[in-house]
């Protein structure tokens, strides 16, 4: 069986290696006989998986013993509540950087909050205006020296702007939604306060939510709230304070140990940046066929976005792209154009396959 080219944008591209053990131990796990996914969450087999995963993402990211590795449900749009339920205090309030439309739905969620709870959500500084095409310098910044956290996205997965250097927001705990750059590379969790993502880019199927917070911020937390909504509970318990998306994290450790024989973050991050660059450089050498919105120093190693001469060849080049092989292609509904995900797991052939495919398509249609 040929597996098409797979540029979507999430859930996306899984490694073949990660998938073929999963085959492979579907209806054996370990010689138990059962599969992975009838296990108790309790019981032996399933736990070793389940600290292997967290232990190999300690590893990859060298997260420091201050932090605790989470893997919760509800996708990063639970996120966006929870964060502000737990550390947005009435009468207190929050910085949002907003980006790109994830940044500013995390806002929204967060405002929903402080208007139940008699706080602020404040806007701390946006790109919207210029039409989410570049990422917002901390100097412009309008911040509160007494914000609870600052949220900001390190990537925008619609408008393909990215934080390719973490940036520091004054002095407040950062908060940042990783969805979709999660593991590009090796970033430092050391500025950060807490760090979110939904696991369907980068490191494993949809259902879990991965989440590194330091101790003492999640212990700031507030505490009246049912214990299945506050970050403290599912810490002490390990992530298994209910029945976690067992198979869902069995293929987390599935992905983090192919990153490991990768060669870890770096080499993936090599991998990345020789992906994006290709791409980027066919779009900036098609004598302006291909555009690209976003500025230079913003511009996504991980969603690459860019427009044609008009919506007709868009969809031209969508469906003979389809026909070519190659799927994922067509830009979020709410920004048009073309949107190539160049996750983790995107094999650097397949962006020589596409780069190849836009020269006879420009040259055909141009
Ligand atoms: C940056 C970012 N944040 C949040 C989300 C929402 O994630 P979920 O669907 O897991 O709630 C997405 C989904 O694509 C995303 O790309």
């Amino acid at each position: 069986m040929r597996r098409p080219i797979n540029f979507n944008a999430g859930p996306a591209t899984l490694p073949l290696p990660a998938l073929e053990r999963a085959r492979a131990e579907l209806l054996d796990f370990d010689g138990t006989g059962l599969s992975v996914m009838e296990h108790s969450h309790r019981g032996q087999a399933y736990e070793a998986v389940h600290n292997e995963a967290i232990a190999l993402l300690r590893e990859l990211l060298s997260i420091p013993a201050e932090f605790d590795v989470l893997f919760l449900q509800g996708g990063a749009s639970m996120q966006f509540a929870l964060v502000p339920m737990s550390f947005l205090p009435v009468g207190g309030s929050a910085d949002h950087v907003v980006t790109g439309a994830w940044s500013e739905k995390a806002h929204q969620e967060a405002a929903a909050w402080a208007g139940i709870a008699g706080a602020r959500a404040r806007v701390a500084g946006s790109t919207k205006e210029s039409g989410f095409t570049r990422v917002l310098r901390a100097d412009e910044a309008q911040l509160d020296p007494a914000a609870a956290y600052v949220h900001f996205a390190t990537n925008e997965t619609i408008h393909g702007v990215q934080y390719l250097e973490t940036p520091t927001f004054g002095r407040a705990p950062q908060v940042s939604d990783m969805s979709s750059d999660f593991l590009w590379r090796k970033v430092d969790v050391a500025p950060f306060s807490l760090v979110y993502g939904g696991a369907q880019k980068n490191i494993g199927p949809s259902g879990v939510t991965v989440v590194l917070a330091r101790k003492a911020f999640l212990e700031r937390g507030r505490k009246d709230l049912p214990k299945i909504l506050q970050y403290r509970t599912h810490a002490e318990a390990n992530s298994l304070l209910n029945t976690p998306p067992t198979f869902g994290i069995y293929l987390v450790r599935n992905v983090l140990d192919w990153i490991k024989t990768c060669g870890g973050l770096d080499a993936i991050e090599a991998r990345n940046r020789a992906k994006a660059a290709e791409l980027y450089g066919a779009v900036d050498a098609s004598a302006g066929f291909y555009r690209s919105p976003v500025e230079v120093g913003s511009r996504s190693v991980m969603n690459v976005v860019f427009r044609l001469p008009t919506e007709a060849l868009e969809t031209r080049f969508v469906e003979e792209a389809g026909r070519a092989g190659m799927l994922g292609l067509k830009g979020h509904r709410s920004a048009g154009g073309i949107r190539v995900s160049l996750y983790n797991a995107v094999e650097p052939e397949w962006v020589t396959v596409l780069v190849s495919f836009m020269k006879d398509f420009a040259k055909k249609a141009g």
